[in-house]
Formats: C-alpha cells, sequence, structure tokens
C-alpha cells in the first residue's frame, strides 16, 4: 500500500470574474511523482500557489502528512516542507545566483555577518548537481532563460523539502538540463521524496512520472496510474474531445522571395545567408547557444549588425532598432515573454495594442473603440482564457500569456513573422489552434520564420528547415529531406548526413 503524503479535496478557488478551481481534487503519494493534467488556464498552477501559500483557498481540505493543514503563507509551506518551483521565474536580476538561492535565509556566521563563502559554497554545491557550470557569483541578468530555470530549480532542492512542486519546470530547458533535472528528480524519489510535476510536455510525463491528475475547467476528472493509459486517452481527458492531427501542414503556395538575407555578420552570427519566400515557413533549428535567437534578434533590430544586406521585397533596409523593424513590417515573438514579450502589469487589450498604437492613433488620440475591438478580435481568434480584455496579463495563466505575446505581434500586421518558440507552455489543444493560425497567415502570403527546439513540431509545420551551429548555417533541408537525424547530424556541426 502506497502511504499519501497530500490530499487536497473538494478545494475551490474564486478570482473577480473567474472561478478558477471547483471540486478540486488531488492525492500524492510518498516517494512517487504524481504529474497534474491539464489544459492552459484549467487551474494547475492556482491549485499549487495554494498549496504554497500563495493564494488563500476559500473552500476545502489540506491533509498533508495525516493533519489538516491551514496553510498561512510562503513561509510557512516551507517550514512544513513543501517547496515549489514557480512557472514564472521569480528571481532578482540585478543579485548574483547565490544571493537568489538563499535570499532571505542567508547563513550567518558567530559574529551575526552574513556568511557570504558559505552561501556560495553551497550554491556551487547545488548547482554541481544540476551539471551547471557557471560561478554562484554571477548575476542573474547575464543568464539565459534556461540558466534561470535552473537557478529556480537549485533554490527549491536548497530547501531539502519532503514535497517539491514543479510548475513547467522544463518549460525553458534544453534537451541537455532536461535530462540533467530528471537524474536529480530520480536521487530525489530515492530520497522518498514526493514530487508534484506539471508540464505540457506529455513524453516527459510518460517519462518520469508515476501516476496522473488531470483537469479541465478547474474540477478534478480523473486519477491514473500511468503505466495504465496511452497518450490519445490523456490527451482526451485533459482536452475532452479527440483531437486529430497534432500537425497540419499545409503544403505553400509560395510566391515571390519576401526576404533576402545575404552574409549577415555580428557578434554572435557568422556570414549568414537565406532567403524567405512570401507563403513559406522557414523552420529553424539548432541547439542550445547555436545562434538562433540571435540570429532573430539581430534581423529584429536588437543587436547591432557588422556587416550584410537584409533586403526586404528587393529594397535593402537597414535595421537598426525594433521600431524601425516594425515599421518595416518584421515582428517578433520572443521566446522569453516576461522579459521581452509582454508588460505584465498592464490589461489584455494595452499589451495587444501596445506595438501598433501609431495605427490606432488619430490626431494624437487613441481610438479607444477600436482598440477595444480588435483586442476583442484576438481574444476570441486565438481563444485566449480571460475573464475579460480588461484583465491585467499577470492574472492570465502561462499559455494565454503566450496567446497574447503572439496577438500583440500579429497586430503589426508584419510582412514577415519571427516565432521564437511560439508554442512553450501551450496545451497541446492550443497547439493546434496556434498552428492552425500560423498556417492561416502563410495562406495570407506572410513569411514565417519559427525557431524551435521541438523537432517534431520542426518537421511537422515547415517547408524548409535551416540548421545553425555556433553561429552559422551548417545546412538547409528541404522538407522531403528533413529529418530527425538530419536536422540532429546539422545541428552537431556535421555537414553532411
Ligand atoms: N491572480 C489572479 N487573478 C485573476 N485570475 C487569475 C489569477 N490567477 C489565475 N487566474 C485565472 O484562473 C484560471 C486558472 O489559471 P492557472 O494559472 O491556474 O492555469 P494553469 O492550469 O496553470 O494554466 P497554464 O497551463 O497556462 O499555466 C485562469 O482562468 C486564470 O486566468
Ligand atoms: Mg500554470
Amino acid at each position: 500500500m502506497r502511504k499519501k503524503i497530500l490530499e487536497m479535496k473538494e478545494v475551490e478557488k474564486k478570482f473577480p470574474g473567474v472561478k478558477a478551481l471547483s471540486d478540486m481534487h488531488l492525492n500524492v503519494y510518498k516517494g512517487q511523482i504524481m504529474a497534474l493534467l491539464g489544459e492552459n488556464g484549467a487551474g494547475k498552477s492556482t491549485l499549487m500557489k495554494i498549496l504554497s501559500g500563495v493564494y488563500k483557498k476559500d473552500k476545502g481540505k489540506i491533509i498533508y502528512k495525516n493533519e489538516e493543514l491551514e496553510i498561512e503563507g510562503p513561509k510557512e509551506a516551507q517550514e512544513k516542507g513543501i517547496a515549489i518551483i514557480h512557472q514564472e521565474l521569480n528571481l532578482i536580476e540585478e543579485l548574483t545566483i547565490g544571493e537568489n538561492i538563499f535570499l532571505g535565509r542567508e547563513f550567518k556566521k558567530k559574529n551575526n555577518l552574513i556568511d557570504w563563502k558559505k552561501i556560495f559554497k553551497e550554491s556551487e554545491k547545488l548547482l554541481t548537481e544540476l551539471n551547471i557550470s557557471i560561478s554562484p557569483r554571477e548575476k542573474i541578468k547575464n543568464l539565459s532563460i534556461g540558466n534561470k530555470q535552473m537557478v529556480e530549480i537549485a533554490k527549491a532542492l536548497s530547501l531539502d523539502a519532503e514535497l517539491i512542486i514543479m510548475d513547467e519546470p522544463t518549460d525553458a530547458l534544453t534537451d541537455k538540463e532536461t535530462e540533467s533535472l530528471f537524474s536529480v528528480i530520480k536521487k530525489l524519489k530515492e530520497k522518498e521524496k514526493s514530487i508534484i510535476y506539471i508540464s505540457h510536455r506529455l513524453k516527459e510525463i510518460f517519462e518520469i512520472c508515476d501516476d496522473i491528475t488531470v483537469i479541465r475547467d478547474g474540477k478534478f476528472i480523473a486519477e491514473k496510474k500511468v503505466n495504465e493509459i496511452t497518450e490519445d486517452e490523456l490527451i482526451e481527458m485533459m482536452v475532452g474531445r479527440k483531437l486529430t492531427e497534432q500537425f497540419p501542414y499545409k503544403q505553400s503556395k509560395t510566391g515571390e522571395t519576401l526576404l533576402k538575407i545575404k552574409n549577415l555578420n555580428n557578434k554572435y552570427i557568422k556570414d549568414i545567408s537565406f532567403d524567405l519566400k512570401k507563403g513559406e515557413i522557414l523552420g529553424i533549428a539548432g541547439l542550445m547557444g547555436a545562434g538562433r535567437t540571435e540570429l532573430a534578434k539581430s534581423i529584429y533590430g536588437n543587436y547591432k549588425i557588422n556587416s550584410g544586406e537584409i533586403i526586404l521585397l528587393n529594397e535593402t533596409i537597414k535595421i537598426d532598432s525594433e521600431k524601425k523593424a516594425l515599421e518595416k513590417g518584421i515582428s517578433y515573438v520572443s521566446e522569453d515573454r516576461k522579459k521581452d514579450g509582454l508588460v505584465l502589469g498592464m490589461t489584455v487589450k494595452e499589451n495587444i495594442s501596445l506595438s501598433s498604437l501609431k495605427k490606432l492613433t488619430k490626431n494624437f488620440i487613441i481610438n479607444l473603440n477600436k482598440e477595444q475591438n480588435v483586442a476583442r478580435d484576438y481574444v476570441e481568434k486565438l481563444s485566449i482564457k480571460t475573464p475579460s480584455i480588461n484583465q491585467k496579463v499577470k492574472n492570465l495563466s502561462g499559455g494565454n500569456q503566450q496567446k497574447v505575446s503572439i496577438s500583440k505581434c500579429l497586430m503589426t500586421e508584419p510582412k514577415v513573422l519571427i516565432l521564437d518558440e511560439p508554442t512553450r507552455g501551450i496545451d497541446v489543444g492550443a497547439k493546434k489552434e496556434i498552428y492552425d493560425l500560423i498556417n492561416q497567415l502563410k495562406d495570407e502570403g506572410l513569411g514565417i520564420i519559427m525557431i524551435s527546439s521541438e523537432i517534431p513540431e520542426l518537421l511537422g509545420m515547415s517547408d524548409r528547415i535551416l540548421v545553425m551551429h555556433e553561429g552559422k548555417v551548417s545546412g538547409i533541408l528541404e522538407k522531403k529531406e528533413a529529418t530527425q537525424e538530419s536536422i540532429m547530424a546539422l545541428a552537431i556541426g556535421k555537414n553532411s548526413y
């Protein structure tokens, strides 16, 4: 018989205009990994925030280690041995890794001064365990998003908790980083720790979890053992219907050359050349650090270009700022929506129109009616789950924030749309909606550059795939020659496969 360490029963939670949870149940067993699954906005993070003391529940019971628990705040949850890795990273950019990990829990020396040496030493130990070779004295702002995620994980591990909540921990990680995390998870399991694991990557669920709990619209749907369920059954439980064909590839009616990149060089990329046609999806593959995001940001005017040409519709253009890129019709959906994409304290409506105010303005007056209508259109088109367009973006679920970030770029009516990891944090059902939307844009004649770490997604959606390695193009594959193997070979720097 397995021992239950946690039981959440009939939990309810309302926010203004939203019933986030009603009749929610969750069991977690000692030394086991429970997956918590559901669509964007289903209530996963809300439930976990209740468990970790960020929110108070309106109703229901939490039984933890055979005792009923009223959790007053995050500190108390920590003291009870409950740690959480939040979906939205909570690090202080100006502080070092070590300072962040032990923030508010600093080691003290006998004379009551902070023991920095110990802080950095302990941090280093945690980083080593996660296979990260960065100095704990490095500032957060200098880290890649993947490494920031690893610091957040290290922080949770440093608490030595009994129950660890991981809310989409691999969302921003590379395959290698994910492997390191999984080996740590296995060690935690050996130590009889319990884990609640949230992810939209179903492959991971089948790889490391013991059980799954599926929720839908804030309600408990089912609890199953992982080995008693197939992926299709799981998806059906999550979205409430059968999903047909994950990647709806559409043959392109590719037209004239839209964008020509010629021998582009700067600090990050070397001698990059490629063409993009109207109505074409060019996938970009490569390992972490290959320069994919840097390429996107160089075209988008974030990084200075040293030599080379960007030719849009036969005209050489100079792009030295985002503003210029947008003016010329190039838009970019960032991989880091929190840092570059959205203003979290502003509303859904304001975020969507943020890059297009010029279009909405006449005689220095913003046409508020138009702004509202456009925002409503996007909310409907992308099925953004929000009680209203006046909701602050920070109150949306992670996946729905991503959809707002995409809407904001579409609103600029670009000719070239660069999508950097567009389905990060998006559930299986909504992924399909986003793919349909991308295909629709392709039909309308946009040129689309899609950066993704998920090779199946690239293979499923792209007309051609450009593979990068160490800042260079290592090959461009036509649809018929692109396979997992041919992409990987080029990504690790082999010139032929
Ligand atoms: N602080 C808040 N204020 C208002 N509404 C909120 C707040 N936090 C969450 N919500 C709403 O509660 C619902 C559940 O959101 P939650 O973040 O729990 O979803 P999720 O299952 O974690 O989704 P995702 O997979 O996208 O991360 C959503 O409709 C969301 O907009
Ligand atoms: Mg969430």
